[in-house]
C-alpha cells in the first residue's frame, strides 16, 4: 500500500476521499492522528493506538494525504512523515506558510500577486509583567495601523492563524479599532502580534479557487470557483449564515491563481490549495441591490433543504446514502431561479472587476465535500488523490 489518509476524525471530507478512492480504484491505508502513540528510541519507530499497531501502515506509506484539521497537528504530521522519508500533501513547508495569513501574504506579495494591504505589528496588545501588572499597547498599535491604513475606510483586524472567520473584526472608528486590538490575545490562533488589513469593498461575495499540481505536470486552476455570498456578515463564511454559489473564472484570474500556487508550492512536486480571493467591487455594482437581496432571501429559503440534510446524523453511519440525499437537495437548490440570478450577477461582477481581485488566504486542507464540490462540480478528492498517485509514481 502506498497512499495513506491521515486524519483526526473521519468526517464527510475524509469519507468522501475514501469513496472517491474506491471509485478511482486507488487503495488507501488509514492513519489515525489523535489517540496514537508515536514512539522513537533505540528500538526504532512505532505507532500504536490502544487497540492496534499502525507501525506497518506507517512503513508502507509512501505518500500521506494529510487531513488533520488543527493547523498545528497538520504541520506536525507533515513534518513527521517527511522525516520518516515520506511525502505529504501538503508538505510541511507549505503547511508552515499557509498556517499564517501573514506568511502567505508575504509570499504572494513577493511574487507580484495582488493582495489587500496588510500591516503586522509584532507587539502584543497586552503585556503581562512578572508581578501580574498589565501594560496596554492598544493605543500605540492603533496609531501604527492608522498611519498605514485610512481608518475611515475600515480596518480589519485578524488572528494570523485563525479559521472560519474567528477573530476577524471590522473597525470603522478609533474606539472600535482599539477595542478590537485589545481582543487579540497571543494564543494558538494568534501566536504573536497583531495583523491588520485594509477593508476590501467586496460587495456581497468572495471566492474560493482551487489550484493543484501533480508531479511531472503543469499546475492547474479549476475553471469555476465557489462563491460565498450574502449580506449577513462582512465575513462571508457560510456558517455565519451566508450562502454558496459558483462562478466561472476569467482566464486572467485562473492565471493569477496558478501563479499563487506556484509561489506557495515552490520546491514541491505536488500540492493543492484552496485560495480565498476578494473582488474590490466598490461602487461598480452590476445589479440593483434590492433585487439582489430579494434573490438572496429566496435562495436562503431553498438552502434550508440542503441544511436539513447536512444536519442529518446518518451521514456518519450511512455515508453513501446520505450523500445521495445531499446531492439531490443541492440540485434542487441550484435549480431555483434565485440561484441562477445570483450566480449570473456574481459571474458578471467577477468578469467586470477581474483586475480588482486580491488574494488574501490559502487553505492547505480545505473542506470540500459539502459545498465546493456541489457548487462547482469539482470533487477536490480527485485532484488530491491524483496528486498523491503522481508522487507514488514519480
Ligand atoms: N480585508 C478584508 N476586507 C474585507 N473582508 C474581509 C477582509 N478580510 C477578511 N474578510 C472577510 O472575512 C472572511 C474570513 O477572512 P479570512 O482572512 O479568509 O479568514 P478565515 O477564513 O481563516 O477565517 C473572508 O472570507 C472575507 O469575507
Ligand atoms: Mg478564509
Amino acid at each position: 500500500m502506498s497512499i495513506a489518509l491521515l486524519y483526526e476524525r473521519s468526517e464527510n471530507d475524509e469519507n468522501g476521499i475514501k469513496l472517491t478512492a474506491q471509485q478511482l480504484g486507488i487503495e488507501l491505508a488509514f492513519i489515525p492522528f489523535r489517540k496514537i502513540a508515536l514512539s522513537i528510541g533505540k528500538d526504532g519507530f512505532s505507532a500504536k493506538t490502544k487497540g492496534k499497531d499502525y507501525t506497518p501502515a506507517f512503513s508502507d506509506a509512501k505518500v500521506v494525504l494529510n487531513r488533520a484539521q488543527s493547523k498545528n497537528r497538520r504541520l506536525q504530521a507533515s513534518y513527521i512523515m517527511e522525516v520518516l522519508g515520506k511525502k505529504a500533501i501538503n508538505s510541511s513547508q507549505i503547511e508552515f506558510v499557509c498556517y499564517s495569513k501573514l506568511r502567505t501574504l508575504l509570499n504572494l506579495h513577493k511574487a507580484g500577486i495582488p493582495i489587500p494591504k496588510t500591516v503586522f505589528v509584532p507587539c502584543d496588545a497586552t503585556d503581562v509583567m512578572k508581578n501580574g501588572r498589565e501594560i496596554h499597547n492598544e493605543k500605540d498599535i492603533a496609531d501604527l495601523f492608522e498611519a498605514e491604513i485610512p481608518l475611515s475606510e475600515g480596518i480589519v483586524i485578524k488572528a494570523d492563524a485563525g479559521t472560519h472567520g474567528k477573530m476577524i473584526m471590522l473597525s470603522k472608528d478609533r474606539a472600535e479599532l482599539e477595542a478590537n486590538i485589545k481582543e487579540t490575545k497571543p494564543g494558538i490562533i494568534n501566536p504573536i502580534g497583531v495583523v491588520a488589513q485594509e477593508l476590501i469593498e467586496k460587495w456581497f461575495y468572495d471566492l474560493r479557487i482551487i489550484v493543484h499540481k501533480e508531479a511531472g505536470k503543469e499546475p492547474q486552476c479549476y475553471h469555476t470557483a465557489m462563491a460565498r455570498a450574502g449580506f449577513k456578515d462582512f465575513r462571508t463564511n457560510t456558517f455565519l449564515g451566508n450562502l454558496v454559489f459558483h462562478s466561472k473564472l476569467p482566464q486572467s484570474v485562473q492565471d493569477l491563481a496558478v501563479k499563487c500556487g506556484k509561489t506557495l508550492g515552490e520546491g514541491t512536486d505536488a500540492w493543492i490549495f484552496a485560495l480565498d480571493a476578494m473582488v474590490d467591487v466598490a461602487d461598480k455594482k452590476n445589479a440593483d441591490e434590492e433585487f439582489l437581496k430579494q434573490q438572496l432571501d429566496s435562495a436562503a429559503q431553498a438552502w434550508t433543504g440542503v441544511q436539513k440534510v447536512k444536519a442529518d446524523e446518518t451521514r456518519l453511519t450511512a455515508f453513501e446514502e446520505w450523500n445521495k440525499k445531499l446531492e439531490a437537495a443541492f440540485k434542487t437548490y441550484k435549480a431555483t431561479t434565485a440561484y441562477e440570478n445570483v450566480n449570473r450577477i456574481i459571474e458578471e461582477s467577477v468578469e467586470q472587476n477581474q483586475r480588482a481581485l486580491v488574494f488574501h488566504e490559502s487553505n492547505s486542507c480545505p473542506e470540500f465535500w459539502e459545498n465546493t464540490r456541489l457548487a462547482t462540480g469539482l470533487n477536490v478528492a480527485e485532484p488530491l488523490l491524483k496528486s498523491a498517485q503522481s508522487l507514488v509514481d514519480s
